[in-house]
């Protein structure tokens, strides 16, 4: 909850080796947004403009993610925390390897402890696969899972864990922006019917 955690924790991984994209990658994009946010996101790995800037889902697929966010969730960027699988970026914006997720995971597990949130949001089937699995929910792929609503008991209460398609699939596959767009509608709706973001989390 402390921001100096979340500041100790991007501390931490500018310093990291664990994994090789350290010596490929120009910046470490450990995350940014609200210390305490009550919704996280949870994409896959920095891409070129994110390598770039240091910053998560800047580029095109995070112009899209910011739209959302504002239109579908009346929220800014500011409101939520926006972070990655993976805090630096593969090779040609390649698939994450096993090792590099297994390396990486500690510090997203970490940031989540610290920033408690009501709603972790996975961006797309690599994200949705981990924090599934790490939570102990049944992964069926993202065309199955995508727009469910689950929830589950973590240290800090009850936390709802939901998957979307990623925005960038959403960009190169016209037809999964109206999926994307509806399950963003859907989160948006049930927060819309509470008076804060606080009581919506509280369902
Ligand atoms: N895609 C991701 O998964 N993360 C980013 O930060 C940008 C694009």
């Amino acid at each position: 909850m402390l921001t100096s955690e979340l500041d100790e924790i991007a501390k931490e991984i500018k310093k990291c080796r664990k994994c090789k994209l350290w010596l490929t990658k120009q910046n470490y994009v450990p995350g940014e947004g609200n210390c305490k946010a009550l919704i996280v996101f949870v994409g896959e790995a920095p891409g070129r403009e994110e390598d770039i800037h240091g910053r998560p889902f800047v580029g095109n697929a995070g112009k899209l993610l910011t739209e959302m966010i504002s239109r579908k969730l009346n929220l800014s960027r500011k409101d939520v925390f926006i972070t990655n699988i993976l805090k630096c970026r593969p090779p040609n914006n390649r698939d994450p390897l096993e090792e590099e997720i297994k390396a990486c995971k500690p510090y997203l597990i970490r940031q989540l402890k610290s920033i408690r949130p009501k709603a972790v949001v996975c961006l797309g089937r690599h994200s949705a696969s981990l924090i599934f699995s790490f939570f102990g929910l049944e992964f069926n792929g993202i065309s199955k899972e995508r727009g469910k609503i689950y929830e589950v008991e973590v240290e800090w209460g009850k936390m709802k864990v939901i998957a979307v398609y990623h925005p960038a699939a959403a960009l190169y596959k016209p037809p999964l922006r109206e999926v994307l767009e509806k399950d963003f509608e859907k989160i948006g709706s049930i927060l819309k019917k509470r008076r804060t973001l606080e009581d919506f989390m509280e369902l």
